[in-house]
């Protein structure tokens, strides 16, 4: 098989990994891709939001399946495009892929099926936004805007001239174009994250092990937000009746909802969840694997990957088998991240560790020069370590994070040093 992959993170370097090891597949191309990619396929000079020159190079390429990384591709409508074409693609349609560009249209959909979420409101004025936020309430509530603003898009300010700020930013100077159009004002929830993943046929589905993200920059929790700084599977602190009660409550009715929509959903879904109180309460919805909950998601996954997802597109969902051990992610960061960045130096030992039994390494903004991998953007590097419990995890990855002559390495670089603490 020849195998097309959208995308140029961690995520889509750790896709690709997985597929390679399925015995049908010949060729994988990546669209960008990057330094990683590089060694494992053919990067092609496509970017993942041009989708009419992806189908076209699909199409004269004879790909057997594409398999879409970013939402923005999906919110574009990639798949409706490629089905037109009768390309084979993984991933929901334009309609599906609302549950993450309109935060507004998944409120909605929340409410219909009366899916646990935070208290919200669907701003659609400036006029109406600033009298929210000049009420007492506006203390009680986060701001998002409605579309897609590549993770930003959430606010949660300190003061009420912050509030305000955030608002005009949003609605009038239009920091995020138009996802800041419309906004939801969401009651602001305080719990434990997790990241559910799923894999949906349009009514058969399978659950990931379950993850968690680190957003914030320094350790403990502290400085901006980032992309994410690291990643553990599985998740010790959801227990049996919890993890019972997101299914119930939150897996099935969504997957329902799509079903009596006429719009059922197929390919990954992923459920941004808070704990409050041990209830789930959904924080956002996201239409494709999460980065970087995936580079610590699929090295755990024991199936034939590409089977499944072609079982997945047949509305037949094959059988997912799953390993007992724990993964543990942590990012390597340019100088600078998530601030203005110093990028263009060397990475030390990628290939050398990537080789070793209990680690491995996915880049996310890296290029290949000629043999030489270097760093080109804000989160440069994944690093994964392998263990049977979270614990051991956690000590293979570390030991293979360092200096120069031992671990992956590159001048300046910036890691937090403690990825699944919270588990441990
Ligand atoms: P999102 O882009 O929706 O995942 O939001 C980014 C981050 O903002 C989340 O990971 C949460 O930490 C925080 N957040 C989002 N919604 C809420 C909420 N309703 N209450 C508290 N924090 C939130
Ligand atoms: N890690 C969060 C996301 O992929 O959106």
């Amino acid at each position: 098989m020849r195998i097309l992959v959208v995308g140029s993170g961690g995520r889509e370097h750790t896709i690709g990994w997985k597929i390679a090891q399925s015995s049908s597949v010949k060729k994988i191309y990546f669209a960008p891709g990057n330094g990683g990619t590089s060694q494992l396929g053919e990067n092609i000079d496509i970017k993942a939001d041009d989708i009419e020159s992806l189908a076209d190079f699909a199409l004269k390429n004879s790909v057997d399946l594409t398999i879409i990384g970013p939402e923005v591709p999906l919110s574009m409508g990639i798949v409706d495009l490629f089905q037109k074409k009768n390309l084979p693609i993984f991933g929901p349609m334009q309609y599906a892929a609302q549950l993450e560009s309109s935060k507004a249209w998944a409120v909605e959909f929340m409410r219909s099926y009366k899916i646990p979420h935070p208290d919200s409101y669907i701003i659609k004025t400036f006029d109406e936004a600033i009298k929210f936020v000049s009420k007492p309430q506006w203390k009680q509530y986060v701001i998002k805007a409605d579309g897609l603003a590549g993770g930003k898009g959430v606010h949660l300010p300190a003061t009420q001239k912050d509030a305000e700020i955030s608002v005009r930013q949003m609605m009038i100077d239009k920091i995020y174009g138009d996802a800041g159009n419309i906004l939801v004002f969401q009651e602001k929830i305080i719990g434990p994250e997790v990241s559910v993943v799923t894999i949906v046929d349009g009514q058969n589905y399978h659950i990931l092990p379950l993850s968690q993200d680190h957003k914030r920059v320094f350790d403990h929790d502290k400085g901006p937000n980032t992309g994410g700084m690291g990643s553990y599977t599985p998740t010790p602190f959801v227990s049996k009746k919890l993890f019972k009660k997101i299914e119930s409550e939150i897996i099935q009715p969504t997957i329902m909802g799509m079903k009596q929509n006429n719009h059922p959903y197929n390919g990954f879904l992923y459920f941004g969840l808070m704990i409050v109180e041990g209830s789930p309460f959904v924080i956002e919805y996201n239409v494709r694997l999460g980065d970087p909950e995936t580079q610590s998601q699929l090295p755990l996954i024991e199936s034939d990957f590409v089977e499944i997802l072609q079982s997945c597109i047949r509305g037949s969902l094959s059988s997912l088998s799953i390993s007992h051990q724990a993964a543990v992610c942590v990012v390597l960061a340019a100088p600078g991240y998530p601030g203005k960045i110093e990028t263009g130096q060397i990475v030390h030992n990628a290939e050398t560790i990537q080789n070793s039994k209990s680690v491995l390494v996915f880049h996310a903004g890296t290029s290949n020069e000629n043999g030489v991998i270097k760093v080109t953007s804000g989160r440069s590097l994944n690093v994964v370590g392998l263990g049977k419990n979270i614990k051991e995890a956690q000590t293979n990855v570390y030991k293979a994070i360092g200096k120069k002559n031992n671990g992956v390495y590159f001048d300046n670089m910036h890691y937090r040093k403690d990825i699944a603490n919270y588990a441990i």
